[in-house]
């Protein structure tokens, strides 16, 4: 158990031969208990002895700088020791790492970065690496967020992990070790701020007593240098506030949430600010007042701007669909259509939070074209570690290719280079805000997501919001030495099943861009292609007895395509030039149509699903051939999953290649369907 809790953070001894001279003493420049200067002194020492079995002492006013490791900020080093040794300009967060044998300096631009210079040593020695080095390194983004999806009783929506570290009974729990351990997690892959409850917020969370019980949780955070955000519900002023509206506009609203807001950073003076999610899926909002979405974003803006706070305002706003019928009618529109005006309207501290993808965490999306579609506000991209439409922790996914196919995207806007990456860091369109929230939605269990490999991706989330071009191999490898080990074929064969997990799920699960086709209606786990069509969530695919896709050109579609700039609009409006992965999100086509591949639609399903079926049995025994290299405990925690995986990815080529057959009534080339 203890294992999977400390996930890459286990500094267990090198495996490396050859042993470092090692420094003789850690002087960490600050008194104060909470700072996380404090925090990385005691990191430095507690991982020291952990790989080294040796224990430095830590002092905080010790003079000299030889075999001797000092850690502070920049300024604090300066009082101490009359200048700064750092090379390069260091921004918020940023650190300054020089290693000369055994004499090291870790200098952040503030405390937080002192901090992350310091799990960035412990990770190379961790992963037998005692070279010297000597570099500075800024974050991408000041926006490195994580969402945690926790009810005031303590579930989690879309948790699979146990219950929430967080919240129990209605209020903050009493026990709050696992928030600081999730908290020291965040800080070693410099993650800045945790929203904590769900965006689906309940009123209650701005109870007095609930206040007093997140600044509680902000308390075990601070020595991490993690701020804490809250999601609100927009109703509050009068499901809380006994007010009879919720008016943005109204006089008596706007001093409920300056009070609110007020009282929030009495409680916790580092406050990072709240997440919205209105006027979506049956949530209150502005739009209940015909205000407009700015309006509403502005409210909280302006409450938060005096104490520095952000807000991010969430992009996932949507009205049901009832009508299928309506061959225009499409719910990717939605985004551009309700943001794209109001670009140039939202306040500076105001930050639209946009999904990847027009619809819900699919396993393949179109880039969202809101990003092409707001030139005058900041911008964050949301991502899900939670793998909801993605097996849910039950199936090995390696997301990050998936991530990249949208942050490496180039949208063309004013027809130049306009990649995701740079847009939301602010680089793009010159904006002073931006960068990620991932919903990660960890819980009780020891493994904090459910499954050992899932780690994975939180870590490589944290990586890629330092620097979105960050490798995924590289990642996962650095990940894989710190979780299990620097044994070679642990390496190679982790590395091998995880670039092979995405294709795969989406071989067996929704290809060609289809959506991932498993219940929409409850679960969004398991194959259950026909709850796509003739639903109101209008995530349709429009399969009838002679084709399937939907037709979102401008042309004779929903128009979806001319929401993006010229340039990539051009490539999707026409059949011929958008790339098979995405044909049949922007197309209707018969089944007998031929792709680029040379395959036709129907026979790429079939063949798509037996071989994303036949990876997956491939990854039990490659999992099994590391039997004795890792623990036996995480060996049959994963073993076990990956045989479920192996079951399940032939209940999913089954179940959709037998709904295809069966509307379709083409046989398959190979004889597997419908044979029997
Ligand atoms: C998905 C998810 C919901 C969630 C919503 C959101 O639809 O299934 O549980 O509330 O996204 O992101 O707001």
């Amino acid at each position: 158990a203890e294992n999977g809790r400390q996930a890459w953070l286990r500094f267990a001894p090198p495996s490396s031969s050859r042993h470092p001279s090692l420094p003789s003493e850690i002087i960490a420049l600050n008194g104060s208990q909470t700072s996380p200067v404090n925090t990385a002194g005691q990191e430095l020492q507690n991982g020291i002895q952990s790989m080294f079995s040796r224990k430095l002492t830590v002092s905080q006013t010790g003079k000299k700088t030889s075999s001797a490791i000092v850690v502070g900020t920049v300024a604090q080093f300066k009082n101490v020791f009359g200048s700064s040794p750092v090379k390069g300009n260091l921004i918020e967060d940023g650190f300054w790492l020089n290693v000369r044998g055994n004499t090291v300096q870790i200098l952040g631009q503030n405390e937080r970065g002192a901090l992350y210079g310091t799990f960035e040593y412990l990770s190379m020695l961790a992963q037998g690496n005692f070279s010297d080095v000597s570099f500075a390194t800024n974050p991408a983004a000041p926006i490195r967020w994580v969402n945690s999806w926790d009810n005031l009783d303590g579930s989690i929506e879309r948790g699979f992990a146990g219950a929430s570290v967080f919240f129990a009974g209605g209020s903050v729990k009493s026990d709050l070790t696992r928030a600081a351990e999730y908290a020291r997690l965040l800080a070693s892959i410099r993650i800045n701020a945790v929203v904590v409850n769900n965006v689906n917020a309940n009123f209650k969370i701005l109870t007095p007593d609930n206040i007093a019980g997140v600044g509680r949780i902000a308390d075990a955070f601070r020595p991490y240098g993690v701020q804490l955000g809250l999601s609100l519900d927009f109703a509050s002023p009068m499901e809380l506030g006994g007010l009879s509206t919720y008016d943005p506009l109204d006089s008596g609203v706007i001093s409920f949430w300056n009070n609110i807001t007020s009282q929030i950073y009495t409680t916790i003076p580092d406050f990072a600010g709240y997440l919205v999610k209105a006027d979506s899926e049956g949530t209150p909002g502005p739009l209940v007042y015909n205000r407009t979405l700015a309006q509403g974003a502005n409210l909280f803006a302006q409450a938060l701007k005096p104490h520095g706070g952000t807000l991010m305002y969430r992009a996932f706003v949507y009205n049901q669909l009832p009508d299928e019928n309506d061959w225009k009618a499409d719910r990717a529109n939605a985004a551009v259509d309700f943001f794209g005006h109001l670009d140039g309207q939202f306040d500076d501290n105001v930050v639209i939070q946009i999904k990847y993808g027009p619809i819900d965490f699919q396993v393949r999306e179109p880039t969202s074209p809101l990003f092409a579609n707001l030139l005058n506000t900041s911008t964050a991209i949301e991502l899900q570690v939670a793998q909801e439409y993605l097996g849910q922790q039950t199936h090995l996914v390696y997301l990050p290719p998936l991530w990249k196919t949208v942050t490496d995207f180039d949208l063309r806007v004013e027809n130049k280079s306009s990649l995701v990456r740079n847009i939301i860091t602010g680089q793009r369109f010159n904006r002073p805000l931006g960068g990620s929230a991932a919903v990660v939605n960890v819980g009780l269990n020891d493994t904090w997501l459910g499954s050992h490999l899932a780690m994975s991706n939180l870590y490589a989330y944290g990586r890629l919001a330092w620097d979105w071009t960050d490798d995924p191999v590289d990642m996962l490898q650095d990940w894989t030495r710190l979780t299990f080990g620097s044994d070679k074929t642990v390496i190679d064969t982790i590395t091998q099943m995880s670039m092979e997990s995405w294709p795969a799920y989406e071989n067996y699960s929704g290809n060609l861009g289809e959506q991932t086709l498993n219940d929409i209606l409850y679960t969004h786990f398991g194959p259950n292609p026909q709850t796509l069509d003739n639903t109101v969530w209008g995530q349709w695919t429009r399969a009838d007895h002679t084709g399937i896709g939907m037709d979102r050109t401008t042309s004779n579609g929903t128009g979806f395509s001319g929401q993006y700039p010229p340039q990539v609009h051009a490539i999707y409006e026409n059949l011929e030039t958008t790339p098979d992965n995405l044909v049949l999100w922007f197309h209707h086509v018969n089944y007998t149509h031929v792709l680029h591949s040379g395959k036709t639609v129907i026979q790429h399903f079939y063949d798509a699903h037996y071989e994303g079926a036949e990876t997956a049995q491939k990854f039990v025994t490659m999992w099994e051939s590391l039997k004795g290299k890792i623990d036996s405990e995480r060996f049959e925690d994963v073993l076990f999953r990956q045989v479920f995986q192996a079951g399940h990815s032939i209940v999913w080529r089954d179940a959709i290649v037998n709904f295809y057959h069966n509307i379709s009534g083409i046989p398959d080339a190979a004889k597997r369907v419908g044979s029997h």
